[in-house]
């Protein structure tokens, strides 16, 4: 298989983490003989300095053009008297706007030695395996107007969904539901909002063409409520964008890891851009410690949900389980007896879990 990728380091522990990301890239295809090709191009803080722009030009044409696109993550306090329009958080912003990437796919799954670490009790996490579904494209991050008003001091932004941006999504989350526990959690505020209303609608109309799926409402803040109290009881949670960049982010710490958790957002023809969940922790970068693990992970999605190669994507992941299992965390984490190792040391040990080749091979064809 032939596949060009896009790699987007951007800020802050970003390349550390995007270099790991480059050697499990071709570790696999070594292993499994697919030829892939890797191009890094500038997006957030990191593309501010080198060109005034959070995205440029050249980026986006080399997204419009990649099969997929690996982020590692964006912005840091340098950029932040910036004007928003001129931030890093930007470069993110336009290029999901201008690839359509409208469905943001965030799996919430613990990993048993790290349970430990969730702030809910053992027994309430156990066992917890969510899809969070977020519309990613439209709602109150890019709504018109948005604007100040009254000389500064009144701002508008503005909630607007239309009936296709809905449709696509819930399609999505309920075609996702199907290949799991065929369980889809609707989250709106139907009770305030008119936006909520044709969303409940459409989820309703929808759900006719699923009829293997059981769907249900909640409602905003008794979700936020329920995902704490009782995690086991969602399996797919579809909601719009500014609720899931909340609840997502809450759901996010639930594992006790949130350096864990990979995250897609994804066009209707495929093209994926594949990015941990964690930020851009400018506290510990270049120190060599961060966490590979969410941006490897992210790298068995895009195998997965961009490529079609499930037994690769599986590997990662169980490479990734492997290595945990055998006590290895780096120092976001804790594994009661394990070995606390660096960026380029889990990353080696993912390495040798999934090929018999030398690490030093999937280096070197990572810089050749
Ligand atoms: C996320 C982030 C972004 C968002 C920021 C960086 C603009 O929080 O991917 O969840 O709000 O969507
Ligand atoms: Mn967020």
């Amino acid at each position: 298989m032939f596949k060009k990728i896009v790699l987007l380091p951007g800020d802050g522990i970003g390349p550390e983490i995007m270099d790991a990301a480059e050697q499990i890239v071709n570790c696999i295809a070594l292993e499994y003989g697919h030829q892939i090709t890797c191009e890094t191009q500038a997006i957030g803080g990191s593309a501010i300095d080198e060109t005034g722009r959070p995205l440029p030009d050249e980026t986006v044409k080399a997204c419009e053009e990649a099969d997929a696109i690996l982020l590692g993550a964006v912005g840091g306090s340098k950029w932040e008297s910036l004007p928003p329009s001129d931030r890093p958080e930007q470069g993110l912003l336009g290029l999901r706007k201008a690839l359509g990437l409208f469905a943001n796919v965030r799996p919430v799954k613990g990993f048993p030695p790290l349970l430990h670490a969730s702030p809910l009790k053992e027994e309430v996490i156990k066992g917890s395996d969510i899809l969070i579904v977020r519309e990613l494209t439209s709602g109150l991050y890019f709504g018109e107007p948005r604007e100040r008003r009254e000389e500064g001091n009144a701002a508008i932004d503005t909630l607007y969904y239309n009936r296709e941006e809905i449709e696509r999504i819930v399609d999505y989350a309920f075609k996702s539901a199907q290949s799991r526990k065929k369980h889809l959690t609707s989250v709106d505020k139907a009770n305030v909002l008119e936006t909520s209303r044709l969303w409940r609608e459409i989820v309703d109309e929808k759900s006719a063409e699923y009829p293997d799926v059981t769907v249900e409402h909640v409602l905003v803040d008794a979700a936020a409520m329920q995902l704490i109290t009782q995690p086991n009881r969602f399996d797919v949670v579809v909601t719009e964008n500014l609720f899931g960049d909340i609840l997502s982010d809450e759901a996010s710490v639930l594992t006790g890891s949130i350096g864990m958790l990979p995250s897609a957002s994804l066009t209707q023809s495929g093209v994926g851009l594949y990015e941990p969940v964690h930020g851009s922790a400018p506290d510990i970068a270049g120190t060599g410690v961060a966490n590979p693990l969410g941006m490897i992970l992210s790298v068995a999605l895009m195998f997965r949900h961009s490529f079609g190669l499930e037994e690769e994507a599986r590997a990662i992941e169980q490479a990734v389980h492997n290595c945990l299992e055998e006590g290895y965390y780096t120092s976001d984490l804790h594994i009661q007896g394990g070995k606390c190792v660096q960026t380029d040391e889990m990353t080696r040990h993912v390495i040798e879990k999934l090929t018999s080749k030398s690490v030093s091979e999937c280096i070197l064809n990572t810089y050749a």
